[in-house]
């Protein structure tokens, strides 16, 4: 068997559908200024798909932040990995920054979040440890988790119950090869919106002694009093051991960080692989972090337009009788009932007809039969943005029950691969 055929007759869950919808469902090109409204295919759409949560992307001072570093120190500063030639006194002012933030003692800069996890997770623990995480874990906390030589227990997604019972076949085991427990959740969940049990999670972590690893990717700037994250919101800042998150959602940039004891921190930065064998985050982008994050700590108003929207989104939809699952963030999801081929029509449909662009997640990542259509509200939107888009949905769902969309899977226009 040769490789590229067998890649290319088994184009996975995903690029089964390339041909389909390049361009359309897979591959849009967003193009404009982000913001609420974006061009698509030359069109002005109503966006409802960009994690740019406190609107931080198109914000003058950040435009002019990043700007400015770029044209003082151009992307290519630092050169090298921050260990061998790519440390800044910006770099390090960040990192005490966001860990003030996080009222942690130290933090350290990744180049991307996911790397970052993956390394995170295979620096802290050996085949000795043993992992107890929820069964709906990122791509990211998974791909870490396959480089552990160790054990992993599963829970259903916070079910507490279960959890425990993981906990203790952990600290069994634990106590025969010798090794600690390490539990890993999300903040926000990013699919279904909902929190990761923290409190839950850390009633039982006294008695089995573990360490808690959280990504709160979707938490950190839209959760809690002053958006520290899901932990403020939760009021467990300091229970959590390691706390992870993304620049590239209420950031609005690239890249991440993680938080900790300094001990911990130092090892990380001697230990992370992804960090170490890679380039250092480019200046411009650790200039303008520092603006964001300063934005983020006095500009309170920026989160509470954020929520303003978000409010006026989830009571709207469930108003009219949208089932909006367990969201408990930002992120809100709308369950429709249909396949596939009424996913495409009703996500076509809102394109062509509504000028609203949102994504769509069906099966695998949602059971058979369930349309999740996700929409991302943002303190870039208006009221008349949420309520357009709710009336619009109430007729697309109208015409969803009347069974106007049919089975079949619309291919738009789409372009080729
Ligand atoms: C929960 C979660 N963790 C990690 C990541 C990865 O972050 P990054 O985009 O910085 O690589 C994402 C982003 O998509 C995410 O949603």
């Amino acid at each position: 068997m040769d490789i590229f055929d067998k890649v290319v007759n088994n184009m996975g869950a995903l690029g089964q559908f390339a041909d389909i919808g390049y361009g359309y469902y897979f591959f849009p090109k967003l193009e404009g200024d982000i913001s609420n409204k974006m061009k698509f295919k030359g069109r002005e759409m109503l966006v409802w798909s960009l994690n740019n949560y406190l609107g931080l992307a198109n914000h003058p001072e950040v435009r002019q932040a990043d700007a400015e570093a770029a044209a003082k120190y151009g992307l290519a500063s630092p050169m090298g990995a921050r260990m061998m030639s790519g440390q800044t006194i910006y770099h390090e002012q960040l990192e005490q920054e966001l860990a003030a933030f996080e009222h942690k003692e130290a933090s350290y800069l990744l180049n991307f979040g996911y790397m970052g996890m993956v390394s995170i997770i295979d620096s802290l623990i050996d085949r000795h440890d043993v992992v107890v995480y929820d069964s709906e874990a990122h791509a990211c906390i998974l791909d870490g988790l396959r480089m552990h030589l160790g054990k992993r227990f599963v829970y259903p997604h916070n079910d507490m119950e279960k959890f425990e019972n993981q906990l203790k076949r952990a600290r069994k085991l634990a106590d025969t090869t010798g090794g600690g427990i390490l539990v890993i959740t999300e903040g926000v969940y990013g699919m279904a919106g909902d929190c990761g049990n923290l409190k839950g999670i850390l009633q039982f972590k006294e008695k089995y002694g573990f360490r808690l690893l959280i990504d709160d990717a979707h938490g950190f700037g839209t959760m809690g009093r002053t958006g520290a994250g899901t932990s403020e919101d939760q009021a467990v800042m300091d229970q959590v051991d390691v706390y992870f998150g993304t620049f590239a959602k209420a950031m609005a940039g690239i890249g991440a960080f993680v938080a900790s004891e300094k001990r911990i921190i130092k090892s990380l930065a001697f230990n992370m692989r992804s960090q170490i064998y890679a380039k250092s985050l480019p200046m411009p982008m650790v200039i303008g972090s520092l603006k964001r994050i300063e934005l983020i700590r006095n500009h309170p108003e920026l989160k509470d337009k954020l929520w303003t929207i978000v409010n006026a989104l989830q009571s709207g939809l469930k108003a009219k009788g949208f089932d909006l699952g367990r969201t408990q963030s930002p992120v809100t999801p709308v369950f429709l009932q249909g396949g596939i081929g009424e996913a495409t029509q009703i996500v076509a449909d809102l394109r062509e007809n509504y000028a609203i662009f949102c994504s769509m997640v069906t099966y695998p990542v949602v059971p058979k039969g369930v349309i999740m259509l996700r929409l991302i509200p943002t303190a870039a939107h208006t009221l008349e943005d949420v309520s357009y888009t709710i009336s619009a949905f109430s007729e697309v769902k109208q015409k969803l029950d009347d069974g106007k969309y049919s089975s079949g899977i619309v291919p738009p226009v789409a372009d080729k691969y």
